[in-house]
């Protein structure tokens, strides 16, 4: 269901791009366009620009773009008919809500209604008799009272149906308990607990919902932790645990750990500031989500060889970002045994205690210093080949470091590991920088020499199949969205001669805009395209088109995709088994996807 076109036109009109990207991002103007630093990846200059003509946001850094509404959607971290409702709201229209968009947000409040339930069922249950074995497992574990109820901590039973009975009495639906991921369904259609016997963690978003759930294991047995699928109301790109708590916390900073329970325990201990993301890698949409609430992160990984790749790659996505990163380094632990081994945060506030973790997290160094000294530990310094190799990998990274001081700082540490001279270490860095400029030159020479490969749109999913079509298929949007005037009453293509299905898709929609006496523009599309298809459009619609020649071109693209066209839906003169098969390639990529409602 979509809300009338004619309302979002006028939002649309109603909200200038400048104006609402601008409350976001620092714009400066630069010919006909603004820009600015991009919100979303990281950089130090900026390649963010905005169209106040075609109302449009593209990054030539992450390739983003879109209208106003997928910038509220990428910024604001909405879905299409949120982020509608945001702008309107801003722009002081009443949103005509239809049937079916209110359905949609019925839906996803009766989810978040039934996760809310369930969590209140599981923290019941923890104070009940049958919730006795997770009870004792969190005395096991130092989790006091206090520290339990204050994440909503629960119990789900060792019972195949618990939640389920008590849900479905409170009168949700089987189909809403398999939805938010609370039961799973058998081969004989049967429902069941998804979690059973486990200690419940609720997932809180920012917002206070209760939007997913992990769960623990009481024993050994795998697998350890079983948390929610994704859900309408559940990205976990999107989520950090702890989050809804960490970002009332006075500490300065945020840490970031691996798991639920260091979580946990690092509150209990008085390190309010922690979260954690649950088992995944954290992304870039995290990141993002972080930079509301604090300028400096700390990361907080354990120290095996898990959470070294995990520092690295948090270490590459914060890479040139305005934070100021950490790494507080857990040291090992030696066992009564003897043996070294690893912990995490929450075996080392358990065995070191809150006063030895405040100590590291004072002295823990930053992202530079963590790399150098992994860097190091595979190196025996006091061995003169170990010396010259270790110089050489450490010198790559230096050779990052744009900072001038920053790398002379460090350079003259890594030559005092090495014991050399910093003259002649910082030779080497040279060398290195030289290096890596050349590579990068290489390799910008190799993409301008290939100019196929640079064409393509940079989603697998959406490459063009026929490359001279597809050209002159962009062409047409670009004059489309840019200057219309140029285009006869009727429509001069039919979309199926398009050989990309996604412009096909989009030419015919912009023509509707245009048939019923609009002007076509691509900020009026965002509801009917995916993200990634808005990126790829956008990127096409803010080329630069000569309005000179506007006429001739329009003839010459048009004669293109005709000739293409008629190659591959069948032409005269074609072999004719070919010529169905083609037909039929070309018929499947139609239709699309539609999105977000
Ligand atoms: N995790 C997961 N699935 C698993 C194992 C782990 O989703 N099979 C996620 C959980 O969110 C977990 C985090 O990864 O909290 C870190 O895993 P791990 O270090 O193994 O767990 P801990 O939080 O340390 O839990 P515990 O101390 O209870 O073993
Ligand atoms: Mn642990």
């Amino acid at each position: 269901m979509a809300f009338p076109q004619a309302f979002l036109d006028e939002l649309v009109a109603r909200s200038d791009i400048v104006d609402v990207v601008g409350s976001y991002v620092q714009l400066t103007k630069k010919g006909s366009n603004l820009f600015g630093l991009c919100p979303f990846h990281n950089e130090k200059t900026a390649s963010f620009s905005v169209s106040p003509d075609k109302q449009i946001y593209y990054c030539f850094g992450c390739k983003r773009g879109g209208g106003v509404i997928n910038f509220i959607m990428e910024e604001e971290n909405l879905p299409f008919p949120d982020a509608v409702r945001f702008l309107a709201k801003r722009a002081g229209m009443e949103v005509p809500e239809e049937d079916g968009d209110r359905e949609a947000g019925r839906k996803r409040q009766r989810l978040l209604d039934l996760n809310r339930d369930a969590a209140r069922f599981y923290y019941q249950m923890l104070q009940q008799p049958e919730g006795r074995a997770v009870q004792e497992y969190l005395d096991r574990r130092k989790i006091r009272k206090a520290t339990a109820v204050n994440f909503g901590l629960g119990a789900s039973l060792d019972s195949w149906d618990a939640l389920i009975l008590a849900m479905t009495k409170k009168g949700y639906t089987k189909a809403e308990l398999l939805e938010a991921g609370l039961a799973v369904q058998n081969r004989n259609g049967g429902l069941y607990d998804k979690f059973r016997n486990r200690l419940m963690f609720p997932v809180i978003d920012t917002r206070g919902d209760v939007v997913a759930f992990g769960g623990r294991v009481l024993d050994k047995s795998e697998p350890k932790y079983m948390n929610s699928q994704e859900t309408p109301v559940y990205s976990k790109r999107r989520v950090l645990y702890g989050l809804n708590l960490a970002k009332k916390s006075k500490r300065p900073n945020i840490i970031l750990c691996e798991g639920n329970i260091d979580v946990v325990t690092l509150h209990q201990a008085g390190f309010d500031n922690a979260v954690a993301s649950m088992g995944t890698a954290l992304t870039v949409e995290q990141t993002r989500l972080l930079s509301r609430f604090t300028e400096e992160l700390v990361l907080c990984y354990d120290n095996d060889n898990a959470g070294k790749v995990a520092t690295d790659r948090a270490l590459e996505i914060l890479n040139n970002t305005e934070f100021s990163v950490k790494v507080l380094q857990l040291p090992r632990r030696r066992t009564e045994d003897g043996e070294l081994v690893k912990q995490d945060a929450d075996d080392f506030i358990k065995f070191q205690g809150r006063d030895a973790f405040e100590a590291l997290l004072s002295g823990s160094a930053n992202g530079m210093e963590f790399r150098m000294a992994q860097i190091a530990g595979k190196y025996d310094l006091t061995n003169d080949e170990d010396r010259v190799s270790y110089s050489e990998e450490i010198s790559s990274l230096l050779a990052t470091l744009t900072n001038p001081v920053e790398r002379e700082v460090y350079t003259a540490r890594a030559a005092e590991a090495a014991k050399i001279t910093p003259e002649a270490m910082g030779l080497e860095v040279k060398r290195a920088a030289r290096r890596r400029s050349s590579q990068e030159r290489r390799a910008e020479l190799r993409r301008d020499l290939n100019p196929a490969a640079q064409l393509q749109p940079k989603e697998r999913e959406l490459r063009y199949g026929n490359l001279r079509s597809a050209r002159a298929e962009e062409g047409i949007l670009r004059l489309l969205t840019q200057d219309d005037s140029v285009f006869p009453a009727d429509a001069p293509l039919r979309p199926d001669q398009f050989s990309s299905s996604l412009l096909g898709r989009a030419y015919a929609l912009l023509w509707e805009i245009r048939a019923g006496g609009r002007r076509p523009s691509l900020a009026a599309l965002t509801g009917q395209f995916s993200q990634e298809e808005m990126n790829h459009l956008t990127s096409v619609c803010q080329q630069p088109e000569s309005r000179q020649n506007g006429r001739q071109a329009l003839a010459d693209y048009i004669r293109i995709v005709q000739a293409e066209a008629e190659k591959r839906l069948g032409g005269g003169d074609a072999d004719p088994l070919l010529a169905a098969t083609e037909k039929y390639k070309g018929k499947k990529g139609t239709g699309g996807k539609q999105h977000g409602r």
